[in-house]
């Protein structure tokens, strides 16, 4: 019995010490892991006019509830982009769940993945990886790419924002590649 104790106990504080360190990466990395709120997620992805079978991407996707929420909802193909594989794993473990087939969680940078595909782009990140993206994003992001960025303003692209949604805590911005 003690010895099962033992175990038990070993197994969670080592889950707790992979998980915290996996979150400790992804602030790392340019942004900490804050999901966005599931209400505001089904009424922002309703301005973004996605069409079935689009291709969208998810920019540092924890735990996928956007990219999830898009497929079920809007029939859309996702690929989530984040560079913790615990999240990633977690997002793979909940869509399976699901049974969502056009979905999967690919454990990469984001500087690291090639966007050219994408027909839309959701992004939550912090504004210093955003200004780090610009080259990336005029060089891949392709005309008529729709571009969602929930928290932060994307400040090298105002002349593609087409709508903004404001809400507290964090607004969302809608950019329109041409
Ligand atoms: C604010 S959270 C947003 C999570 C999710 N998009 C949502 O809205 O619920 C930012 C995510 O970006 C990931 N991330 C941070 N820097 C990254 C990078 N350089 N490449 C890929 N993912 C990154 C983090 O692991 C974290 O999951």
């Amino acid at each position: 019995m003690q010895i099962i104790l033992i175990l038990f106990e070993l197994v969670f504080s080592a889950s707790i010490a992979i998980y915290a360190v996996s979150m400790l990466y992804s602030q790392l990395k340019g942004a900490p892991y804050v999901p966005s709120n599931q209400k505001e997620i089904e009424e922002l992805l309703k301005l973004a006019g996605l069409k079935p079978k689009q291709l969208m991407i998810e920019l540092g996707s924890g735990d996928g509830r956007v990219l999830r929420t898009a497929v079920k909802n809007y029939k859309v193909q996702g690929i989530g982009i984040d560079v913790n594989p615990v999240l990633n794993s977690w997002a793979t473990f909940l869509a399976k769940r699901q049974k969502l087939l056009n979905i999967k969680f690919i454990s990469k940078n984001i500087f690291d993945y090639d966007l050219s595909k994408a027909d839309a782009i959701y992004l939550f990140l912090m504004p210093e990886l955003i200004d780090k993206l610009e080259n990336k994003f005029n060089h891949e992001i392709r005309p008529k790419t729709i571009v969602i960025s929930h928290g932060f303003e994307i400040k090298f692209w105002k002349k593609y924002l087409i709508k903004k949604r404001d809400h507290k805590p964090f607004p969302t911005y809608y950019y329109l590649i041409t």
